[in-house]
């Protein structure tokens, strides 16, 4: 008996251990790490491994953008069994009203929803919206790979009028988008940026010094510019969905495209993340608190050795809000807090459907009367008006990837003046 309980224990005493070690193993450390003294090359500092032997809990961090985690309005993807497989969320499945949206551009060829950062490449590679690597412009690898680094020093911007073909590497996103090669220190390496930035046109937030002006490299409104084919923010007038609008109005952009059905001149809006986070007509509480993008995606944690260092596990914040919202929200407990927050998600994810429906709606009621000559041209400039501005503002906040939850009285206020317009075209169409 006694034997028996002694093996037990011991058995217990095993398992425990191997879970320790496995919990150690797998919890990363800074302890062994080389001290870094910067890189040699540039080529070098594009293969985000070579970071790793200085860097471990970092490039644990960066690994883990692989592992999809599935939330009730966010997270990349859902999990297949075997855990690195991933299956990608079809967007033009689940939401048919954007093919009609969409009609006539590449959107409405193929659309899913985003993933980590470990995929980037990968995705661009695979999508169907874009030609052959040989037709597809070099700009798409833009927001995708450390290389942007390397074509810079070696071409400038003329690489962003080269073929696709030419420019496609192996390396994602990774630390040298927002480390310098030489000590390490936080850096954005996107030149568009600065240009952004250089219009000037910020109303809430000042961004210069800020560490999360590196997320705004890539999680902003673009489209290319019509000479050199680079990436070009939207930010001449200002950065609130009117103001980008204005920027379009000004002269045709790329990302813009006659739709088939009304003849409306639509351009497509790119994950406005950074601009409707801080600068929206409506100030959302987070922003104005001071909180940036990487207060929310990369928390503060604790290594293996008690070090401290920055969680470099970009996903949604829901899946951790310990360490995330609950040093300003323990009193709503942990469920708590995610409630509210996909309380607030809900609302806006309800009226971003609906109206994408209503487009949809409205612009084959247009499509028909235009068909059957019903319309004078009077009238039809005015319905193709309402569409162009309409379609602006409900993508504007359909594209963003927070459902609303990054500036939910911004996302109202920019969803009603879509849907308003909608009306008032569909008043419009009656009376013709
Ligand atoms: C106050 C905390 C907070 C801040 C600050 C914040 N976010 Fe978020 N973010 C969230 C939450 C919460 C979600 C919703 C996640 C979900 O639906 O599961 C989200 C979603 C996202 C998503 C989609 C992720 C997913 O899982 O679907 C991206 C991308 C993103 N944020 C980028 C940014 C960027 C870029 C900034 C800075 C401009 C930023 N966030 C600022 C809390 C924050
Ligand atoms: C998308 C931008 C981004 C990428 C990619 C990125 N980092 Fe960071 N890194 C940051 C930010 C932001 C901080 C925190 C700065 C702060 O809070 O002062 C940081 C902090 C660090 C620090 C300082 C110590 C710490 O943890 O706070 C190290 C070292 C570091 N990163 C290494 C890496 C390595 C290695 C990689 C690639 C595996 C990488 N980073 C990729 C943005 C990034
Ligand atoms: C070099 C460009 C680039 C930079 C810099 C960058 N991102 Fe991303 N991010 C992307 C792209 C592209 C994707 C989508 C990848 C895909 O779907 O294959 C993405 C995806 C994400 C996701 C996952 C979305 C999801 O649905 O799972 C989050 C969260 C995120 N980024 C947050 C951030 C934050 C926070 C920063 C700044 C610290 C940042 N990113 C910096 C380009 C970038
Ligand atoms: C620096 C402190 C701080 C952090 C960190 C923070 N919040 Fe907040 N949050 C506030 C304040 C202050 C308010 C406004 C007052 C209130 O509603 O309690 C607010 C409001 C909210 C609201 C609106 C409540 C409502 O129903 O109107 C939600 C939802 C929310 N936060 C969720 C989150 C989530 C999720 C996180 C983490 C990803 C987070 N917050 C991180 C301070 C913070």
């Amino acid at each position: 008996m006694r034997k028996e309980n002694g093996f037990v224990i011991l058995l217990i005493a095993l398992c425990l251990g191997l879970a320790t070690m496995a919990a150690v193993s797998s919890s990363p450390t800074n302890g062994d790490k080389e001290s870094f003294e910067g890189f040699d090359s540039l080529d070098e500092a594009t293969v985000t491994e070579n970071w790793k032997r200085y860097f471990p809990a970092q490039y644990d961090g960066w690994m883990r953008t692989s592992e999809m985690q599935e939330t009730t309005y966010g997270g990349g993807g859902k999990a297949e069994a075997e855990g690195m497989d991933v299956e990608k969320i079809n967007y033009l499945e689940m939401y048919p009203f954007l093919k009609v949206n969409y009609d006539g551009f590449a959107f409405s060829k193929g659309y899913y929803r985003s993933r980590g950062h470990y995929y980037a490449l990968t995705d661009i590679a695979d999508t169907e919206r874009l030609p052959d690597w040989d037709k597809r412009p070099a700009t798409c690898i833009g927001c995708k790979t450390t290389d942007v680094s390397k074509l810079d020093a070696i071409h400038g911007d003329d690489w962003y009028s080269m073929p696709f073909s030419k420019v496609m590497g192996s390396n994602t996103i990774g630390c040298l988008d927002c480390h310098a090669p030489d000590d390490a220190t936080v850096r954005h390496a996107r030149t568009w940026l600065d240009e952004g930035l250089a219009h000037g046109t910020f109303a809430n937030i000042e961004p210069e010094g800020r560490t999360d002006l590196v997320c705004a490299q890539c999680h902003t409104n673009y489209h290319f510019s019509a000479d050199t084919r680079k990436v070009e923010l939207a930010w001449t007038t200002g950065l609130t969905a009117e103001a980008q609008l204005e920027h379009y109005d000004a002269a045709r952009r790329s990302d813009e495209w006659v739709h088939p059905r009304t003849g409306a001149l639509v351009a497509k809006i790119q994950h406005p993340e950074y601009e409707l986070y801080h600068e929206g007509q409506e100030v959302n509480v987070h922003s104005m608190l001071g909180l940036q993008c990487t207060d929310c995606h990369m928390p503060k944690a604790t290594d293996a050795d008690g070090e401290k260092y920055t969680e470099h596990h970009w996903t949604s914040p829901l899946t951790h809000v310990e360490s995330t919202c609950m040093g300003c929200h323990s009193n709503w407990g942990t469920d708590g807090v995610v409630a509210r927050a996909e309380g607030v998600q809900g609302r806006v994810y309800e009226k971003q459907n609906r109206i994408g429906r209503e487009l949809a709606e409205f612009i084959d009621a247009v499509a028909a009367k235009r068909d059957n000559g019903g319309v004078d041209e009077v009238t039809l400039t005015r319905l193709q008006k309402i569409h162009r501005e309409a379609q602006f503002y409900w993508d504007f906040i359909w594209v963003e990837n927070s459902n609303g939850f990054h500036n939910w009285g911004e996302a109202h206020r920019v969803l009603d003046k879509a849907e308003t317009l909608i009306n008032e075209g569909m008043e419009v169409l009656d009376s013709v």
